[in-house]
């Protein structure tokens, strides 16, 4: 997905239409054209093959339901996006029977369209993955969260195994956590546990492995039920692929509920493999002016701008108690919301010295309840401090990562 998508926009209303455009335009897409209802649009949207297509849903809603209806049995791969300003859920409900991916009311933000074609697209080139077998199904398939930065010492381990630590705290929920940090990875070390074995060996040993050997590879934590992955020693990690690293990350979703892992901020094969298998990226950035420029440099590498920020979230974890740049600065230099904001906290430095988390050794801290509260949003749980708080989008509000709306 790296052009631009390109939108159609079809709507019999001029006024509407020239709306269309503008939002269209302002969101950062092309427009490959403009047309009306009917044969016209399905000869338009045949001949200019459009990523997208964008219709104006107006009375009377019929035409412009059969439109979508026409236009999504001919070509099925087109997600189509529909706009109204009806706010008659018979309407939208109709809209979304007859095939619509998406519907959104009038007014439209760029940034609403923007994000509701990047996940139609992300979602329609899953579909196709699945349909070759290059990915498993999602109904076999745990979530993967992938914690990575754009360098070192920015909380990334801190951050996967707080989060770790949470999630497998949670009822009934199987959590595994791996540690792909090939320069010095010690999620060991920071949970405390001894490993016996390691990811080296579950790479090669991975066509003989079922469900209940696992417990072998794993070693867990004591304190939470937490499954811990060691890395490999330096020198293993050259003799495993990332291919093969990606089969074990596979074979792990499908057998537990989660899959944290932790990377290195080293912008190798590695890293994208890590970044492109994951359900969830949390992109953690610290509030200093060059590890932002880093992640922006570091996302035009790995071609991440285009993701969705469902997939990829802003993490800002403040290392130090200096005033650093506002979460402002980094929405728009990453052209992204931020996500969470995790605060500064000298308590988070002695759970690592004492070789436990800090939501073990401190849960009341700030840091830990920010933390605790991140792994319960990514859960898709809310956090509700007096109405702060709330799913789906956040926006920074001095001090906090709080709600949208
Ligand atoms: N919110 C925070 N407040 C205070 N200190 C923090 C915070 N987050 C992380 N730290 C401290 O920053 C240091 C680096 O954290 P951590 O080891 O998690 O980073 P990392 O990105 O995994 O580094 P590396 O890439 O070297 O593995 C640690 O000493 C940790 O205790
Ligand atoms: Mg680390």
């Amino acid at each position: 997905m790296a052009k631009t998508p390109s939108a159609l926009i079809v709507d019999t209303d001029i006024q509407s239409r020239f709306e269309a455009k503008q939002v269209v335009k302002a969101s950062g897409l092309t427009i490959s054209g403009e047309c009306s209802f009917g044969m016209e649009a399905v000869t338009t949207a045949e001949e200019l093959r459009p990523d997208v297509v964008f219709l104006g849903v107006t009375e009377p809603v019929e035409r412009a339901l059969q439109t979508v209806e026409a236009l999504q049995s001919l070509m099925p791969d087109m997600p189509i996006i529909v706009y109204s300003a009806t706010k008659e859920l018979d309407i939208i409900r109709k809209a979304m029977m007859a095939g619509a991916r998406d519907f959104l009311a009038k007014p439209i933000k760029p940034e609403t369209l923007r994000q509701s074609v990047l996940a139609a697209l992300e979602s329609e080139e899953k579909r196709k993955l699945r349909q070759l077998g290059q990915i498993p199904g999602a109904a076999t398939a745990g979530t993967i969260i992938t914690v990575f930065g754009a360098k070192g010492g920015i909380g990334k381990s801190t951050i996967s195994t707080n989060v770790a630590v949470s999630l497998a705290g949670q009822e009934r929920a199987s959590v595994v956590i791996v540690d792909l940090d090939n320069g010095f990875g010690d999620i060991a070390g920071m949970l405390d546990v001894r490993p016996e074995r390691t990811l080296f060996d579950m790479v090669r040993d991975l066509d003989m492995i079922e469900r209940d050997d696992i417990e072998r590879y794993v070693v867990k934590h004591e304190l939470t039920d937490l499954d811990v992955l060691a890395g490999p020693t330096v020198l293993e990690w050259r003799k495993i692929s990332p291919d093969q690293v990606r089969r074990v990350i596979e074979f792990l979703a499908r057998n537990y509920d989660t899959v944290i892992l932790d990377t290195s901020g080293m912008l190798n094969e590695l890293a994208e493999m890590a970044v492109e298998v994951a359900t969830i990226v949390l992109w953690i950035t610290t509030t200093e002016y060059a590890s932002v420029k880093d992640s922006l440099e570091a996302m035009q590498a790995l071609k991440m701008l285009s993701y969705s920020q469902e997939r990829v979230r802003i993490v800002m974890n403040a290392i130090s108690p200096d005033d650093g740049v506002r979460p402002s600065v980094v929405q728009d230099a990453l052209q992204r919301d931020v996500f969470w904001n995790i605060p500064y906290d000298r308590k988070v430095r002695q759970g690592t010295h004492l070789g436990q988390p800090i939501v073990v050794t401190a849960p009341h801290s700030i840091a830990a309840k920010s933390l605790a509260d991140l792994a319960t949003v990514i859960a898709g749980g809310r956090v509700d401090k007096g109405g702060k708080l709330q799913l789906p989008g956040f926006k920074w509000r001095g001090g906090a990562a709080v709600a949208e709306g």
